[in-house]
């Protein structure tokens, strides 16, 4: 028979090896949209390739920062953050907030156009 301590210990234990199981969990909401076609057209007015090289945007072949090829299976952003569609438009929104002291600048960017940003981000396999 298995004491009631031990029980607990077990149903404790599995906790843990649950949550250790959901690394790559969103920190938001499951119910994220955005409107990718509108985000291509945020990136060219906001100049993001000035800095970065971007797929599918004419004359974004700026290398301030790390290219954004495959930016949508990435598993960080920025080496850090755990990417998913919300840490992503966080990101855009307000880099310096996401990840203090790192060189991307914010850039005003409105929560509805981040989102959308990150949505465009997003189709980039
Ligand atoms: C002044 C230059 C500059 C501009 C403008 C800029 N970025 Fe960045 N960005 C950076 C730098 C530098 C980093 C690297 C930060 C780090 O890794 O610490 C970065 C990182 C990123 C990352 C994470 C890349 C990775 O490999 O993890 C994304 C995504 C990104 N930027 C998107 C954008 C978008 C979208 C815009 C336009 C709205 C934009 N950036 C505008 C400089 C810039």
């Amino acid at each position: 028979m298995v004491r009631p301590t031990t029980r607990l210990l077990i149903v404790a234990l599995l906790a843990v090896t649950a949550a250790a199981c959901e690394p790559g969990k969103a920190a938001g909401p499951d119910n994220f949209t955005g409107d990718a076609r509108r985000g291509s057209d945020l990136v060219k007015q906001y100049q993001c390739g000035t800095c970065h090289d971007i797929p599918g945007i004419a004359g974004a072949d700026g290398n301030v920062g790390p290219p954004l090829h495959r930016i949508g299976t990435r598993t960080y952003i920025a080496g850090y953050i755990q990417n998913s569609p919300d840490n992503m438009a966080d990101w855009i929104e307000d880099p310096q907030r996401a990840l203090p002291g790192n060189a991307m600048p914010k850039m005003g960017i409105s929560q509805k156009d981040a989102r959308d940003i990150a949505a465009f981000l997003y189709t980039l396999k």
